[in-house]
């Protein structure tokens, strides 16, 4: 059996720590922001299943928790066409949505997200991502109401981000 060796080299960008401290930062504000709503939390799989699963628990609010999974991304390039693989289980319909991503890149994912879940009526939709790359689309950074950390234009794992399908059960974000 042979397995294809993955990149080595990894540099860590963001610490467990640091991303912990940011976390407790956005569990907060969210918490503030959304009392007495009826708010439903949404991850879009698989990058953000590790920030999601901290960042509900520093959310001090009632709230319900739902998946959507896309697929865009293509070893370190996003193919620009986004397709829904699996989709959410309830209805938005008249509640607060919090879209919670892992990072956004060219913004292409974060667009089609946000088109699909508005033609469900939600009373609200913002957005919560832990990693923005601000030099890819600076125009983006509008529809993004908590972000985590803005980082350089870099390839990053870690954290539930993969490099085809590896590195995400690293605890820190780091550069290939
Ligand atoms: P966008 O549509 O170009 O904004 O890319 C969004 C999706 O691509 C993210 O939700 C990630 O899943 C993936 N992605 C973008 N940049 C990176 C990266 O640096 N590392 C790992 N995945 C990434
Ligand atoms: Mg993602």
């Amino acid at each position: 059996m042979s397995l294809e060796k993955p990149p080595a080299i990894l540099q860590p960008l963001i610490s467990a720590e640091d991303l912990s401290v940011r976390i407790g930062e956005l569990g907060k504000e969210i918490s503030e922001y959304y009392q007495d709503k009826d708010l439903i939390v949404m991850g879009v799989l698989k990058g953000s299943f590790i920030f999601m699963a901290d960042l509900v628990r520093s959310i001090s609010v009632n709230h319900a928790c739902e998946f959507v999974r896309v697929s865009s991304y293509h070893k370190k390039q996003s193919t620009g066409a986004v397709t829904l693989d699996f989709e959410m289980t309830q209805s938005i319909e008249g509640r607060h949505v919090l879209l919670v991503e892992d990072i956004v890149d060219t913004g292409q994912t974060l667009l089609f997200l946000k088109k699909h879940l508005l033609s469900k009526n939600p009373s609200s939709l913002k957005v919560c991502t832990l990693l923005y790359k601000q030099e890819v689309n600076p125009q983006i950074q509008t529809e993004l109401h908590w972000v985590g950390f803005e980082i350089p234009k870099l390839f990053v794992v870690g954290y539930g981000m993969d490099y085809e399908g590896l590195y995400r059960h690293l605890p820190f974000v780091g550069t290939l």
